[in-house]
């Protein structure tokens, strides 16, 4: 089964979960709409690649560990769309949730997928509960305080950024959660992990600031041109669109370089450089350098 499939199937599983019994219709025709159609998937994608590096001995285990960490990652999304964050419209090519629905029910939504990512975890432990427990640490971890998303998220909130503790939070957290899970999922250690998942979530968030500059809503399916909007500290205002490839491209080698030794090893190489080309806006690498950027 292709990994997208395996993703998709789990997902639907568990949302069906939390739509059964007698739900609120809105609420549960909510948690569908925060999931489907999905994004890049790229966080369960790169936890299930590093999972099968590492022999994937246990996939139902490594599947609820995908879709959990995707479950974390679209409720942040409805939670950051909120006008009380950043005020966004659009969301992956439709309204945000809170404009398609309400704004107390894409909070509601938001908190109901946090907690069925953690129960997505607790259910699939039967057989292995001691790398399930470590899975729900890990993801608990990245999502949380102090080095998680609502660290991240709560940096906003502070009259001076540290950007790089910023940064790590909001937008590597994930990254670090999808590449431990994947090796613990396998039964493997985790802290090998850690620098390959913040190394590509650096990258990401190079390639995202890239993505907000150049790109515009349509291409997005979300506001383009926030940074600025926001004034928020970005790669593109800092070393200008070709530094910030530049700088994209060598975040990128030492991830790559990163890579524990495992039995997959070149195989998972080759897919970090598969996501990664997709990443940069096409066109960037051949745009001229303005004067000034
Ligand atoms: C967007 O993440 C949020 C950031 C951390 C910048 P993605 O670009 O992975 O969003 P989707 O899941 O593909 O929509
Ligand atoms: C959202 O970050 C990612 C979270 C940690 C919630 P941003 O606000 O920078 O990303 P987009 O542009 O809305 O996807
Ligand atoms: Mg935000
Ligand atoms: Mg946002």
């Amino acid at each position: 089964m292709k990994i997208s499939e395996r993703i998709d199937a789990t997902m639907a599983q568990a949302i069906a979960h939390g739509q059964g019994g007698v739900a609120p219709a809105k609420l549960a025709a909510a948690l569908e709409y925060a999931v489907t159609p999905g994004g890049a998937r790229i966080r369960p994608t790169i936890l299930t690649s590093v999972a099968m590096a590492c022999g994937d001995d246990r996939p139902t285990l490594t599947n609820a560990a995908a879709v959990a960490l995707e479950l974390i990652h679209c409720a942040s999304l409805v939670h950051d769309d909120l006008p009380c964050f950043d005020d966004a419209d659009m969301r992956r090519g439709k309204p945000a949730l809170h404009k398609a629905f309400s704004q107390p029910l894409a909070v509601l939504a938001g908190d109901s997928l946090i907690i069925m990512g953690f129960q997505v975890l607790a259910r699939a432990a039967a057989d292995v509960p001691e790398r399930a427990l470590r899975l729900i640490d890990i993801l608990g971890t990245r999502t949380g305080m102090p080095f998680g998303i609502c660290a991240g998220q709560g940096w906003e909130s502070e009259d001076t950024i540290d950007l790089s503790a910023y940064h790590q939070a909001k937008t590597g957290a994930l990254f670090i959660a999808a590449t431990q899970m994947g090796a613990v999922a396998a039964g493997q250690e985790a802290e090998p992990w850690e620098e390959l998942g913040a190394r590509i979530g650096e990258a990401f968030q190079v390639a995202d600031d890239l993505r907000d500059a150049l790109c515009d809503e349509k291409t997005l399916g979300k506001p383009a041109g926030q940074d600025d909007l926001h004034g928020r500290p970005n790669a593109v205002a800092s070393y200008g669109v070709q530094g910030a490839i530049q700088r994209f491209d060598d975040i990128l080698g030492g991830a790559i370089s990163s890579i524990p030794a495992c039995p997959g090893e070149a195989a998972l190489a080759q897919m970090v450089k598969a996501y990664a080309d997709k990443l940069v806006p096409a066109g960037a690498r051949t745009r001229p350098t303005v004067p000034g950027e």
